[in-house]
């Protein structure tokens, strides 16, 4: 059984945004090695309840083993949270959260293929059932759609270069391996003055194309919103200011005192009052304070948006 390694980023401000107190319904759809999902039922003691899940079920395993001591108070699946909607029912938490990206467990597991540091296999796949490895996607990809990937979702600066160098690379001898990917790029884009490794954006855009990470959160985001109750709150940490964007402009969306017509621009003439839909519940992120950082790196990055539902 190997031990499940991960901090929870930004756990006591998650806590606080949540509104957590003792009783309740709560959902965390990304379990993750349950760490937030510990901290909500404990705040929620005696008797508040908890769904959870994970797409990855070593997650969903591990999570079910450290919150073991709150038997009967909790239900834990497999599954991948755009789904959620098929499982809870309209309105039915108080509060949810969702703590996006890979967990340490994860980038930790050679044999998963997420890592820059151990080689393993070139799969980084959450749910592991099913659906295209990362091998499958850099041998198989068009040169200009894997620049078009490590461009904009890993901001990568020099995407064209390094696709160009994979594809040449792939013909000779297809990748099978991370550090053979690493290898790779790292020769294609050397940065010997950088602190991380030169591959690290890339293989974050590979990972968000293997997971479908994009399309993932948009209907997760709207699935979690109609599950909870109206008074209930939805905290959400990203580590990708892609992913911040999205959660932004949703939680916006909805606190908007009016709307414009569709298709029209947003211009003052044309704005029609509505009811707000949600309140923010902070304006701007809540970032991990500096000794959270010391103590976890992983954390520098996070990003905390917490916004109330005011609709049924
Ligand atoms: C940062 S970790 C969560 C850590 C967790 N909050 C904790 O305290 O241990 C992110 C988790 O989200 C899961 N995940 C990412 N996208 C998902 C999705 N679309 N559906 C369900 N789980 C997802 C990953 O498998 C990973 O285990």
């Amino acid at each position: 059984m190997s031990t499940f390694n991960h901090t929870p980023v930004l756990g006591r401000e998650l806590l606080e945004g949540l509104g957590v107190r003792p009783g309740g319904r709560w959902l965390d759809a990304t379990l993750g090695g349950g760490g937030h999902a510990e901290g909500i039922l404990e705040a929620t003691s005696p008797d508040g309840f908890l769904w959870g899940c994970d797409r990855d079920g070593a997650a969903v395993e591990a999570a079910g083993r450290r919150l073991g001591r709150f038997e009967g108070r909790h239900e834990l699946r497999r599954m991948n949270f755009a789904d959620v909607g098929e499982w809870l029912g309209h309105g039915t938490v108080d509060g949810a959260c969702m703590d996006l990206g890979v967990s340490s467990h994860q980038l930790d597991t050679p044999g998963r293929g997420f890592s820059l540091q151990a080689d393993g296999p070139l799969d980084m796949r959450m749910d592991t059932r099913g659906g295209p490895t990362a091998a499958d996607v850099v041998n198989g990809w068009e040169e200009g759609d894997l620049a078009r990937v490590f461009r904009e979702l890993g901001d990568e600066k020099d995407a064209g270069r390094i696709a160009r160098r994979i594809v040449r690379e792939r013909a000779v001898r297809p990748f099978a391996t991370t550090l053979q990917l690493a290898g790779v790029i790292a020769a294609a884009a050397p940065r010997p003055w950088q602190r991380t490794h030169p591959a690290t954006q890339c293989f974050q855009a590979l990972r968000m194309v293997v997971n479908a990470e994009v399309e993932s959160l948009g209907r997760g985001l709207e699935g979690v919103w109609r599950v909870l109750a109206r008074g209930g709150r939805l905290a959400v940490i990203t580590f990708h200011s892609g992913e911040d964007r999205v959660v932004k402009r949703f939680f916006r969306e909805r606190a908007m005192e009016y709307r414009v017509p569709e298709g029209q621009p947003d211009v003052p003439e044309l704005r029609e009052p509505c009811r707000a839909r949600a309140r923010l519940v902070s304006r701007k992120p809540v970032r991990a304070c500096e000794a959270e950082v010391l103590a976890n790196p992983r954390s520098r990055s996070a990003q905390l948006r917490v916004a109330e539902k005011l609709e049924d």
